[in-house]
This record gives structure tokens, C-alpha cells and sequence, in this order.
């Protein structure tokens, strides 16, 4: 597995990881894991099967149990399904990203998810996104990045692509959400958001997405 090249793309919500990580897995033909979209999903389910967002021991064994299925439409959209039902919207709105950081904060969750993320690796390479990509699931891989962003700057593109999508999104609420999944992602016991000491971290505040592509492509291939 070690052999495998590995990049993780590491960050806070609305860093921008997300549509960073896609562009750069699809132009390098490497998979892509979203690691988040597991968090969302053991999430979902939970709440489907009426299983409390708090019960670690509960939500563990759920997400070592669901059937989870990231396919393509023929336009090339990802479409997502749990336990064979769509589901890719349904894991995209803010109420599923927080009940995500809710289940995330559980360590028994984190262990059950750990050998799903990493067999994610395979040839020709993996893109790794999320919070503890470089730290914790991926220790071996290199480049890691970490993406960063001032919070408003955050707030307001995540506002932006709700709007794209057609989601009401109101941005005083969005800023108040993001502060609140930041503050329980960051200070966590088990695997906080923290930049690992060998990643490169780079501030987006101000920069395009595809200056960003760039900038991460170009750290890439000095070790690809
Ligand atoms: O990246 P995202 O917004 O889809 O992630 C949803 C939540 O899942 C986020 O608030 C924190 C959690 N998460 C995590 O703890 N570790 C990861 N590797 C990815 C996501």
C-alpha cells in the first residue's frame, strides 16, 4: 500500500479542498477519496435507522455495515448511494455537514472509517481530501497540503455554491455554522484539524480556484 503515490489535500470547511482535490485527481487520472462524503454518509444512515448521533459504539458498527457506492452519471456528475438508495444530494445540505462533524468527533467512528479510507489507495495514486489526510489515515504520503482560508472568505464561497446549486442559503447563518464546525473540528480529542508538520500550508484567502489548482499541481509534480 506504501507504494502507492498518495497526495492529501487537508483543510478547514469552505478551504476550497473539495473542488481542488477533484480537478487535481481528474487531471493526474488518479482516484480521488472524499473522505467527508463518508462522514456524511455514516450521518445519514444514523439518522435513517434512528441511531443516535452520539452512540459511538452504535454508529461504529453502522459504518462498518453500510453498503457505500460513489459511481459517475454518463455527463460525468458523481452520484452517490447508500445502502443502494441516491443519495447525493440528500449528503450535500449544511444539516448533513453538521451532523458529519457530530458523528466525526467520535473516535470509535474515526476507527471504523480508517481501513475503508485507506483502501481507497490504488494505482496509479490516490488524492486523499479532509481533516486528517496527512495526520492520522495517510502519515506516508507525499506532498500533503493543507488549504487554508480567512473565515469570511470561507463563508462566502460556500454561500456562493449553494446559490450555483439553487440551495437558499442565507450568509450570516452560513458564518455562524461554518464557526461552529470549525471550533468542534479543530478542538476534538480524536484526530483535530490540524496541519500535519511535513505539509505545505497554503492561504487561498484572495486566490482563484484555479490558481489554487495550480499552485497544488505544481507542488505535486516535484514529488509524482
Ligand atoms: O469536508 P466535508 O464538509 O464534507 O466534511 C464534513 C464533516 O466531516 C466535517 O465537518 C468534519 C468531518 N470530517 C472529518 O472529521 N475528517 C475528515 N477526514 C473529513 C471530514
Amino acid at each position: 500500500m506504501h507504494e502507492i503515490p498518495i497526495i492529501t489535500i487537508d483543510g478547514p470547511s469552505g478551504s476550497g479542498k473539495g473542488t481542488v482535490s477533484r480537478a487535481v485527481a481528474k487531471t493526474l487520472g488518479w482516484s480521488l477519496l472524499d473522505s467527508g462524503a463518508l462522514y456524511r454518509l455514516v450521518a445519514l444512515g444514523a439518522r435513517r435507522a434512528s441511531v443516535s448521533l452520539d452512540d459511538g459504539p452504535a454508529l461504529a458498527q453502522l459504518a462498518g455495515r453500510i453498503d457505500i457506492r460513489f459511481d459517475s452519471s454518463p455527463g460525468g456528475d458523481e452520484v452517490v448511494w447508500l445502502d443502494g438508495q441516491e443519495v447525493t444530494r440528500a449528503i450535500r445540505t449544511e444539516q448533513a455537514g453538521g451532523d458529519a462533524s457530530r458523528v466525526a468527533s467520535l473516535g470509535e467512528v474515526r476507527g471504523a472509517l480508517l481501513d475503508r479510507q485507506r483502501r481507497f489507495a490504488a494505482p496509479p495514486g490516490l488524492v486523499a481530501d479532509g481533516r486528517d489526510m496527512g495526520t492520522v489515515v495517510f502519515p506516508w504520503a507525499r506532498p500533503k497540503i493543507f488549504l487554508d482560508a480567512s473565515p469570511a472568505e470561507r463563508a462566502l464561497r460556500r454561500y456562493k455554491q449553494l446559490k450555483e446549486k439553487g440551495v437558499a442559503a442565507n450568509l450570516a447563518a452560513l458564518s455562524l455554522e461554518i464557526a461552529e464546525r470549525d471550533r468542534r473540528d479543530s478542538t476534538r480529542t480524536a484526530s483535530p484539524l490540524v496541519a500535519s508538520a511535513d505539509a505545505t500550508v497554503l492561504d487561498t484567502t484572495g486566490m482563484s480556484v484555479d490558481e489554487v489548482i495550480g499552485r497544488v499541481l505544481k507542488i505535486a509534480r516535484e514529488f509524482v
